[in-house]
């Protein structure tokens, strides 16, 4: 009964379909590169030329009855926008209004609407809602850019539609504010119509298999555009269409990540057609993500991905395929699932593209409907024994995802719900000065955020580091990513369930890397968690000093069993420090779950906490010199984080008590529960709750919750600091203008008064080109706007220059000391090497790392 509605619809959208089809297309014509492209930005007054040598032009000229229009600029611009154009000017209808453009009736043209809801001078951008038009097709309805970014935490978003070919030659694009809303209006930034050849054929209908759907014939709009197992692919680097091709890690589900590759480069992958071409461009099929060597763990798992989607929608599954690491027939053999049903059964990329190093794509499609709830799309692999092939194994080049047009000619589906993100105002003020990690615990949104980023993200965004090292840039420019809903499993966020999944998750994720515990050897360890052995207390718990295998010295972090927010920086621990290996970071050892216990096993670190020496009377004060490495060292292991590593790692919480100290006086940057996955994923912050410790914390962070890796470098300007000064970041009980830090250093500095506020004990020794430079850096890690402030990478460099200049004026005598003499030889090799070869990645040893 059911499945007959869902045929009868099916055949509903077939027909709408059918009805606006145009025919005489010729699909091997290939001068939609000779019809006009039209690339607008709105709202500007001249012509400009974005920084990677696009050209936009204003859109007066293509407005139709621009009376009721205004132009205005944006009041600030975020740091993450990847240029200021079209970004930075905008253009406001109080009533519908009309753009027309004359356009081919040939081709398809790409619609791309870009939208930064930001504030304007005139017009507050959330108070926009409105519905866009096109060529007789609804694209967005009571659509919300605002809202819509919040819930994305993205600065802008851009939204893609493929518009079928217009007969009529005029391509009208209106926008009209809602009825519904009291002084709506509508707005848009950059509008990009762009002409492409027919790229899409009759897909095959997922789960009626005598059906196909006539795509030719639909305006579609583009949900999800991957390069699996690769990266990011800007818009210069498509095939001349300007589409963004993304990371396919956030959308991967579960923990299994399969292995990712890269072509060899022996290996020749040429498109097939010329027809080919606008398909994808090379970089997506030179990359591609599959299962692992090991079969047996192949036919234990899926390879899948899950999508948030809107339901009551026919969804196009374009799946890229390029085989160049096998050559014949039946080696890898594999089933194609999209939402629990067979796709196809047995995919052969070879025998699709008769050789190796030939890209294939195949398209499907597939009906969702549902409620709300029902928002999910999934697609998996997985291998099909019943023709033997010679390998277990599955593989994926590239994805896309586009939603065709219903019945009604509709593409709108509701606004996205934003998480209830709450300013919570500083809940550090409640315990402000609180030497202990003073984090804001049990507050749901935090922790609901916190695993989104922390898992949904994380997950997908470790693990292929390992398989691949590649350097992620750091500006904003090359972040500019597709406006992306992640998948969550929300599931983590509650204690419940995180206690049923824990232990399943130490084996599956980290099980690999991490050594599985049990209690018995921790109780024995820690003699029964004797309160002799405590050597810490943080917000997760206490923190004891233990032995394992008889012997070795270990840190033995218990969470407290009431703590709410331990249970997600267990995990949260777990997954990045299993994954992260690196001289500067401390190393995870192994972890115990059992009884509600959650026990992290750390390398000990003999000398504690870099606090502790500076200003604890009972221990030797540092010297300079020893300062100085910490710092170095501690530079090196957040550099990593924010850059060594595939994705930006932002630690969140850098200060003296969580840089440690081993036997050999090595700093190690310790306590990521509180890190996120940053910019680079898809945006260039992380919006978030304000956690961080007092003292420490980035005041740019502190007013628009927006997190980015700067947002570290601040944090270390105040330890460049308190290890200069020997004074802690905060103390309350002096003036006021002495009680932070932070602004006491700034205040001397301005006042070039920064000598008499060094520690006293290590004044003599430090040399004045060491100190100008040192101080200097230090310095414009404060800097109050994040984009003034160096990388990690750039403070890095610049105190090891620093300690040059110590070096070269202390003459040959500092090489000869026992303990600086292994430090110096370790920086003159590092200030040789580049940094990155320094940021040894551990090799993953599980059974589907290894293949590359
Ligand atoms: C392609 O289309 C153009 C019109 O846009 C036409 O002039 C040309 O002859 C066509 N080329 C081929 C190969 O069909
Ligand atoms: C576009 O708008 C014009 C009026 O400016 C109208 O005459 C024309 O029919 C419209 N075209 C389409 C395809 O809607
Ligand atoms: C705004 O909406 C309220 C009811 O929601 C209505 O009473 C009021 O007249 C509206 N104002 C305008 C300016 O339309
Ligand atoms: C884009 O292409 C250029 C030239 O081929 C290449 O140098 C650059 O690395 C590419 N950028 C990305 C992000 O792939
Ligand atoms: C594959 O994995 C299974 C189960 O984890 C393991 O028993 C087997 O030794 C592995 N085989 C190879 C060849 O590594
Ligand atoms: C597919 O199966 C998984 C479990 O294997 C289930 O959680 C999910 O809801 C199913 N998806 C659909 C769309 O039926
Ligand atoms: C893989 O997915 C298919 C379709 O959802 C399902 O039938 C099968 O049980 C899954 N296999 C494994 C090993 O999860
Ligand atoms: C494997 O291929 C056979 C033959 O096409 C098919 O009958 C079978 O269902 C496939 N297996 C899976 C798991 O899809
Ligand atoms: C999808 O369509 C079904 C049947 O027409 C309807 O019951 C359901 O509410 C719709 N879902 C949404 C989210 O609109
Ligand atoms: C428009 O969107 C807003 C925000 O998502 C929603 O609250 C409202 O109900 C929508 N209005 C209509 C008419 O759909």
């Amino acid at each position: 009964m059911e499945c007959n509605i869902i045929t009868v619809f099916f055949w509903a959208i077939i027909y709408s379909c059918i009805v606006n089809r145009v025919h005489s297309q010729d699909n091997t014509n290939n001068s939609a590169s000779n019809a006009q492209s039209f690339v607008l930005a709105c709202g500007a007054s001249s012509d400009a030329t974005e920084e990677n040598g696009r050209k936009w032009i204003p859109d007066t000229k293509y407005l139709i009855s621009s009376e009721n229009s205004a132009s205005a600029i944006a009041q600030s611009q975020d740091p993450s926008l990847p240029s200021t154009i079209p970004y930075m000017t905008a253009r406001f209808f109080k009533s519908e209004s009309m753009y027309k453009f004359f356009v081919s009736p040939m081709f398809r043209y790409w619609i791309r609407l870009h939208f930064y809801p930001s504030s304007y001078v005139v017009f507050d951008s959330s108070k926009a809602f409105f519905s866009v038009t096109a060529g007789g097709f609804t694209l967005l309805d009571n659509f919300s850019a605002s809202i819509t970014v919040e819930a994305l935490t993205q600065a802008y978003i851009i939204r893609e539609f493929a518009m079928i070919p217009i007969k009529s030659g005029t391509l009208n694009l209106t926008f009209t504010p809602s009825s519904t809303h009291n002084d709506s209006f509508a707005f848009v930034n950059g509008i990009e119509i762009i002409p492409v050849p027919e790229i899409f054929q009759p897909a095959p209908m997922v789960g009626f298999s005598d059906q196909q759907m006539e795509t030719e014939s639909c305006t579609m709009q583009t949900m999800f555009r991957l390069n699996i197992g690769g990266n990011h692919i800007p818009p210069s680097n498509d095939s001349g269409y300007g589409r963004t091709w993304y990371d396919d890690a956030p959308y991967i589900y579960g923990a299994a990540m399969g292995v990712t590759s890269e072509a060899d480069k022996n290996v020749r992958i040429a498109h097939s057609s010329d027809v080919e071409k606008y398909i994808a461009p090379l970089d997506v099929y030179s990359t591609a993500r599959s299962m692992g060597p090991n079969s047996t763990v192949n036919i234990n798992y899926n390879l899948t991905w899950e999508f948030q989607i809107d339901v009551n929608f026919t969804y196009l599954v374009r799946l890229h395929f390029c085989e160049y690491q096998l050559s014949k027939v039946n080696q890898r053999v594999f089933a194609i699932f999209i939402n629990n049903q067979t796709a196809f059964p047995e995919a052969d990329v070879i025998a699709w593209g008769e050789g190796k190093g030939v890209p294939v794509h195949k398209d499907y499609a597939i009906h969702i409907n549902g409620e709300s709830g029902d928002d999910r799309l999934w697609v998996a692999l997985h291998p099909n024994v019943t023709s033997k092939p010679e390998f277990y194994d599955a593989i994926l080049n590239g994805l896309e995802i586009f939603k065709l047009n219903d019945i009604m000619q509709n593409l709108a589906g509701p606004n996205p719900m934003p998480l209830p993100l709450k300013l919570e105002t500083m809940s550090t003020q409640r315990q402000p000065f609180s030497q202990s990690k003073s984090k804001n615990h049990g507050i749901i949104i935090g922790s609901v955020l916190g695993v989104i980023a922390g898992f949904g993200l994380m997950f997908g965004f470790i693990m292929p580091l390992i398989c691949r090292k590649r350097r992620v840039d750091l500006g904003g420019s090359s972040t500019s990513r597709w406006p992306s809903i992640y998948r969550y499993s929300l599931s983590f966020g509650t204690r419940t369930s995180s206690k049923t999944i824990g232990s399943s998750r130490i084996s599956s994720m980290g099980g690999h890397l991490c050594r599985h515990f049990t209690l018995a050897e921790i109780k024995l360890g820690t003699d029964n968690f004797n309160e002799t052995n405590v050597i810490g207390v943080g917000g997760f718990g206490k923190v004891y000093k233990g032995y394992i295998d008889g012997s070795a010295a270990v840190a033995i972090k218990r969470a407290n069993p009431s703590s709410e927010q331990g249970v997600h920086e267990f995990e949260t621990e777990i997954d990045l420090l299993s994954k992260l290996r690196h001289r500067h970071l401390v190393s995870l050892i192994g972890a115990c779950e059992e009884n509600d216990e959650m026990i992290l096993v750390y390398d000990y670190m003999a000398n504690g906490t870099l606090r502790e020496h500076l200003y604890n009377k009972n221990k030797p004060p540092l010297c300079w010199k020893q300062r100085l490495d910490i710092c170095i060292g501690a530079a090196r292991g957040l550099h990593y984080l924010h850059t060594g590593a595939k994705y930006t790692i932002i630690h969140r919480d850098v200060k003296t008590t969580n840089i440690l100290l081993d036997e050999r006086w090595v700093a190690k940057v310790s306590d990521f529960g509180l890190s996120k996955t940053g910019p680079s994923l898809d945006q260039t912050h992380v919006s978030t709750m304000v956690k961080g410790s007092f003292g420490y914390l980035d005041p740019e962070y502190f007013r628009r919750q927006r997190l980015t890796e700067k947002s570290d470098v601040y944090s270390f300007g105040v330890v460049l600091f308190e290890v200069l000064c020997g004074r802690p970041a905060i103390i309350p009980t002096l003036p006021k203008d002495q009680v932070s830090l932070a602004d006491w250093a700034l205040i001397n500095i301005r006042r070039k008064t920064l000598e008499e506020i060094i520690d006293p004990r290590i004044k003599g020794q430090i040399t004045s080109d060491c100190l100008k430079h040192f101080t200097e850096t230090a310095g414009k890690c404060l800097f109050d706007c994040s984009i003034d402030r160096p990388s990690m990478g750039s403070v890095l460099r610049h105190l090891e220059y620093s300690l040059q200049l110590q070096l070269d004026s202390d003459g040959a005598m500092a090489v000869s000391k026992q303990e600086t003499d292994f430090n110096y030889a370790y920086y003159m090799h590092a200030t040789l090497l580049s940094i990155q070869e320094e940021g040894e990645i551990y090799e993953e040893s599980e059974e589907h790392g290894a293949r590359r």
